[in-house]
């Protein structure tokens, strides 16, 4: 092995976790910064071989204090190894592995916390201290071994010349020691007592004991073979003949192995058909690998890269089904309602029909959660009868996870897409980009200018990846992304797609949901059918309300499926056949609700107002508080406001000021009061100007002392001279009063156009009050004093 990748290696900083599999290791000591092949045929190990490899390959090598046997148990290892990093595996033919581990550093166990289905254990680094400077005795230590170990050699003691030259190198006692000793052939027991001297010095000074008694037996060695020479016998002679020949046997074995391994990429390299230019860099791999001694650090690279380029879809790719009959109706018995959504694909796959290589706008889903985003992607893919492949953009912030690194790195891999790519297995699927409104806000490089060349269709079909480094053809996939809000989207992104709203569902749409889709999904996974389970209307009704709060329907699927559980256990257990949940017994099976309806707050209150907000769960209600105290026309403002919001709420406080005589507020006591606002329920983050009104009204009535009336809630962003503005997010803030037990609802009036486009059976029970100015505002919200002073 060459011992220049081994100082490479050692270089980088790896670190070893706490809990480890153990591999049992016969007949060997393994030592730090050894590279050795290890055979492995019992069954705990090789499960444990796969879990290292399964997380970072690291795996603990404890000896067997007995080699013969078979199921060691935690007494029959030693309690000290090494930790090795397993840099190949190669499964044998007999169902045995063959790995290459190199040892990293020493460890401990501190207890054994598992033995089946492989052993595994809570370690202990050992660290060894390296002298910073030696003392004479200590060098002279260091030089005694080297000078011994060039004995040993000259008397016939074979060590690889690579070896000798990098110990003649080493200046670490410890190291030195380690090295020299798992060279020497030493038995498993003195091996072991080396490993486990932790004082570099005394450490060396045995090795040194152990080498000058080497010696002494190489020298007789000597003397009593130069004695015998003559005299081995026919059936001796035979005997080393044939051992010579085993050797040379399996030395030929593993050159079939690799030409064996050769001839498969060669065979998987034409089975991929991938573009020219690919082939080529895939085919000049292939030779460097051929060169390479199959074990070293870079042959284990190449061939990791090589595996990815045969892998990749280069020109596999599923038949479009166009059929637009067929895809309606895969549309419809995955979705309820989402009429305009599904009219709007399906216009996309008929211009996909007419117009072959489509350079169309990306699809982009922006929606609350649970409203369908991921599960209509799905039904795109089913309907066309594409591979689905979905990945979530959210908190990248490196471009690197985009691009992937370039193969120079340690341990380097592939961007997401390619990575996505492989898994569909076509290189025409439907790739959906979850949370795409996530990405880039904290970030290291540009993720998203890197997603912007997957997205355009004008420099997607030579796609660079870093890892791959050839151009991958990205034309036939169509990318679908979405995200919760449309704003935080990067503008250049935003530009190449076309964005679809999804809003949330009422009450009303989310019981067809249940019914139509939810509850029959459910009963089949817990294998429960109708004539087994019903819920009434109600029931399910109540379910939505009290055990769910939400814009979509998430929780509601995983509540249903609760129920169904519940049911399920309650049939296995024998105590009941047949089940009809009504609102009554609801209670029985989830417990108590989890949100009462919206306790009414009990009174109108002096400067608290409701407001509507557009989150990323969808919409929602904020109360806000304002109160007065003694003081000297200081603002303070708490509740994790954002700039925007802040700014407003200055603006609202001035045009109160401003209006001061006509509401009925003394000049001069703004001048001797403190004003507080605060914005509870720090969960959801608060900005933007359309909380204005509501702060104003706040304000308003907490220098006024008129209570707000508790059954209004209001959105609109104010002026400084008191006009209302427009403001976005209608539908989802309608729907979130709704949600919330709200009636009446305070807009601006240039939103009324906007009102227009929500249903009707949302807006049926509600009454919307439309306001030019705030004095309009304040005129609805606010009550008749019954003047209390604060
Ligand atoms: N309109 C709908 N009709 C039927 N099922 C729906 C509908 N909307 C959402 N669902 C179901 O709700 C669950 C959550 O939807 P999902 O697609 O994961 O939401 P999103 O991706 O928007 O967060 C899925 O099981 C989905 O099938
Ligand atoms: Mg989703």
């Amino acid at each position: 092995m060459a011992e220049k990748e081994k100082e490479k290696d050692n270089d980088k900083e790896t670190r070893i976790p706490n809990i480890i599999p153990v591999l049992p290791v016969r007949d060997i000591v393994v030592f730090p910064y050894m590279i050795i092949p290890l055979f492995v045929g019992r069954e705990v190990s090789i499960k444990g071989i796969e879990q290292a490899l399964s997380e970072n390959r690291m795996i603990l090598l404890l000896s067997q204090k007995d080699m013969s046997i078979e199921n060691p148990a935690s007494t029959d290892l030693y309690a000290i190894g090494t930790v090795g990093m397993i840099m190949r595996m190669l499964k044998l033919p007999d169902g045995r592995v063959k790995i290459l581990v190199q040892g990293i550093a020493k460890a401990k166990v501190k207890k054994l916390v598992r033995a089946t289905p492989y052993m595994e254990a809570e370690i202990e680094k050992i660290e060894e201290t390296k002298p910073l400077l030696l003392s004479i005795e200590e060098e002279a230590q260091i030089r005694t071994v080297k000078e011994q170990l060039d004995k040993a050699v000259s008397f016939g003691k074979t060590i690889l010349p690579d070896i000798m030259i990098v110990i003649e190198n080493l200046d670490d006692p410890g190291r030195l020691a380690d090295l020299v000793a798992s060279h020497l052939g030493l038995k498993t027991e003195q091996a072991q007592e080396i490993l486990e001297i932790t004082d570099p010095i005394i450490k060396l000074k045995r090795v040194s004991d152990i080498l000058s008694r080497e010696i002494e037996l190489l020298i007789v060695q000597q003397k009593i073979q130069s004695e015998a020479r003559g005299e081995i016998d026919k059936t001796q002679r035979e005997y080393f003949l044939r051992e010579q020949l085993k050797a040379i046997q399996k030395e030929l074995g593993d050159i079939d192995e690799r030409a064996e391994e050769i001839r498969e990429f060669r065979k998987k390299i034409e089975d991929a058909k991938m573009p020219e230019k690919v082939l080529k860099e895939a085919e000049k791999q292939l030779k460097r690998l051929e060169k390479m001694h199959p074990d070293s650090a870079e042959a284990a690279t190449i061939r990791t890269y090589l595996d990815w380029l045969v892998e990749l879809p280069w020109s596999k790719s599923t038949k479009d089904n166009l059929d637009i009959k067929a895809a309606t109706k895969v549309l419809n018995d995955d979705h309820y309602d989402l009429e305009k959504v599904k009219e709007r694909i399906l216009e996309y796959l008929s211009v996909r029909k007419l117009k072959e290589k489509m350079k169309g706008p990306i699809l982009c889903f922006i929606g609350p959660p649970g409203v369908g985003k991921t599960s209509l992607g799905r039904s795109i893919a089913r309907a066309l009868g594409r591979e689905f492949i979905r990945m979530s953009l959210g908190g990248v912030r490196d471009e690197a996870e985009i691009r992937g690194h370039r193969r120079t790195y340690v341990g380097a891999l592939p961007g997401r897409i390619i990575l996505g790519m492989k898994q569909a297995g076509s290189n025409n699927p439907v790739f959906m980009l979850d949370e795409i409104d996530k990405i880039g806000m904290d970030y290291r490089g540009d993720p998203s200018s890197a997603l912007l060349e997957v997205l355009d269709p004008e420099q997607n079909f030579a796609f660079a990846d870093h890892y791959l480094s050839v151009p991958f053809d990205l034309t036939n996939v169509m990318f679908i992304t979405t995200g919760n809000l449309a704003d935080t989207i990067p503008g250049p992104l935003r530009d190449r797609m076309e964005i679809i709203y999804l809003s949330g569902y009422t009450t009303e749409e989310k019981l067809g949901i249940a019914r139509k889709y939810l509850l029959p999904k459910q009963l089949e996974e817990n294998g429960l059918t109708t004539k087994i389970m019903t819920i009434t209307d109600e029931a399910l009704t109540l379910l939505i309300s009290q055990y769910t709060r939400e814009a979509g329907v998430r929780n509601l699927e995983r509540e249903i499926a609760n129920l169904c559980r519940k049911i399920a256990k309650r049939i296995a257990e024998g105590t009941g056949k047949k089940f009809t949940v009504i609102e009554k017994n609801l209670q029985g099976f989830l417990g108590v609700p989890k949100f009462l309806p919206e306790e009414e707050m009990a009174h109108d209150e002096v400067g608290v107002s409701t407001g509507l907000a557009w989150t990323e769960a969808g919409g929602d209600i904020i109360y806000i508080e304002a109160t007065t105290m003694k003081g000297r026309g200081n603002l303070t403002l708490t509740g994790q406001l954002g700039d925007v919001m802040k700014e407003s709420a200055q603006a609202a406080l001035s045009y109160v000021r401003s209006k001061a005589r006509s509401l009925g507020i003394k000049e001069d006591i703004f001048s001797k009061t403190d004003i507080h606002i605060h914005v509870p329920a720090g969960a959801i983050p608060k900005d933007g100007p359309s909380a204005g009104i509501t702060i104003a009204t706040a304000i308003a009535s907490a220098f006024t002392g008129q209570p707000v009336n508790k059954n209004i809630a209001m959105t609109g962003e104010v002026t400084l001279r008191g006009r209302v503005l427009p403001i976005g997010g209608l539908k989802e803030k309608t729907l979130g009063a709704k949600r919330m037990g709200i009636r009446k609802i305070i807009l601006p009036k240039r939103n009324k156009k906007d009102l227009e486009d929500i249903p009707k059976y949302i807006k049926d029970d509600m009454e919307f009050i439309f306001a030019d100015t705030m004095d309009q505002v304040l005129k609805a919200a606010l009550k008749t004093a019954k003047k209390k002073s604060s």
